[in-house]
């Protein structure tokens, strides 16, 4: 044959006996079918579907989040969508949390608008049975995510999953803030376990990735016809990177929430602090919550400054060194924003008698961390003067 031909069909297949710690990640689009028959019998016939380091991601979540089946987006945001896309239809009503992440209401408004669903969104202070109370005979779905990333409202899940349960309404939930760990939504009757692998599991601020997981197999069909009727695909390297974050998920997990608990408690002998919101701290309105369903705390957290103009919370922000400033969180690192702008966007906005900061507490030392706040505080305290 002559050599163009050869070098296309040459080093296809070499011999490898060794075994890696990890899988095999393959890359490839088009994937080869062992003969004629094989193209239209169902057998796994092109790479969008996923490959084998797809597969073996959603094995790992499969146990973490104890399912069923798990299906795999490009992003977090993309599991959300794609989890309400699976399920709804024209003439839909949905609730969703009122503090839900910015994005995806923006998805409900703009998108599920225009193909006729209407979204209704609820105080996350209230109850299952006054939260049932205003579902509508075309109700088909609650969207919870708990806590809310913001303000850290956790809701009573289990009533909640119940009761919707017993009027025929789904529930999804968006449950990145224990990252599948720490709170387990299925074993609680929830029927979508969503989350933005993004954040906990990939760990290192630099890989997007999200998860549907489901113990229902309509809904597990379901939620694969919609990855791919929307195209969605997720690369072999990202899969990867997400089961090379699952390894120590849990012993960062365990740092992140001992620092954030730490960094929290010294927020709250700081003067310039009003109040700090982080339901792991016993005087939290949601601590009975966070107590009886959760096993552990992330990094994730806020507090309130005592009041102030916006001018000088963001002297507090630009005094910070160690804090970055970026709306992620998840990663090895720690970061900052000011919750103002997005809060005032809420039906159910309430005053928290100051402005709110959220804080991402990373994998660095402690003391490093609260030295860098004072500084902050301290250009707090000088700009309201
Ligand atoms: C609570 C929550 N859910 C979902 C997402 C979306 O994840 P992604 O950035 O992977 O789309 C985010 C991102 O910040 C988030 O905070």
């Amino acid at each position: 044959m002559d050599e163009e031909t050869r070098l296309i069909h040459t080093g296809l297949e070499a011999e490898c006996d060794a075994r890696t710690v990890g899988p095999a990640v393959q890359r490839g689009s088009t994937v080869l079918l062992p003969n004629a028959a094989a193209l239209y019998d169902g057998t796994l016939g092109y790479g969008r579907a996923g490959l084998s380091a797809q597969f073996a991601l959603q094995q790992a979540l499969a146990e973490l989040e104890g399912a069923k089946a798990v299906s795999l987006f490009p992003s977090g945001l993309a599991a959300v969508t794609a989890s309400l896309l699976a399920v709804l239809k024209a003439g839909d009503h949905i609730l969703v949390v009122d503090s839900v992440y910015k994005p995806v209401r923006q998805f409900c408004d703009a998108v599920l608008a225009r193909f006729a669903v209407e979204t209704s969104y609820y105080d996350p202070r209230l109850d299952a049975d006054a939260l049932l109370a205003q579902a509508k005979p075309n109700t088909r779905l609650i969207l919870l995510e708990s806590p809310g990333s913001l303000t850290f409202e956790i809701q009573d899940v289990a009533a909640i999953a119940a009761a919707a349960r017993a009027r025929g309404v789904l529930t999804v939930i968006d449950n990145t803030w224990a990252a599948g760990l720490l709170f387990k939504p299925l074993a609680h009757g929830v029927d979508i376990s969503v989350q933005a692998l993004t954040k906990y599991v990939c760990g290192h601020s630099d890989v997007f990735l999200g998860s549907a997981a489901t113990n229902d197999p309509k809904l597990a069909l379901a939620l694969e016809d919609s990855v791919h009727e929307h195209g969605w695909q997720v690369a072999g390297e990202e899969a990867y990177q997400a089961l090379r974050g699952l390894r120590t998920l849990p012993t960062r997990m365990a740092r992140h929430g001992q620092s954030g608990l730490a960094v929290a408690n010294w927020l709250a002998r700081q003067p310039e602090v009003l109040r700090v919101i982080h339901p792991a701290l016993p005087g939290d309105p949601n601590h009975a919550l966070w107590k009886r369903d959760y096993s552990g705390a992330c990094g994730l957290f806020a507090f309130v400054l005592q009041p102030g103009p916006e001018k000088a919370v963001e002297a507090l922000l630009d005094r910070l060194e160690l804090f970055g400033l970026g709306f992620s969180w998840g990663g090895f690192e720690s970061l900052a924003i000011h919750c103002g702008p997005q809060l005032k966007r809420r039906r159910h906005a309430i005053d928290h008698g100051g402005p709110v900061v959220r804080l991402h507490v990373g994998l660095e030392a402690v003391d490093d961390l609260t030295a860098d706040l004072r500084r902050g505080l301290d250009a707090y305290a000088s700009a309201v003067l």
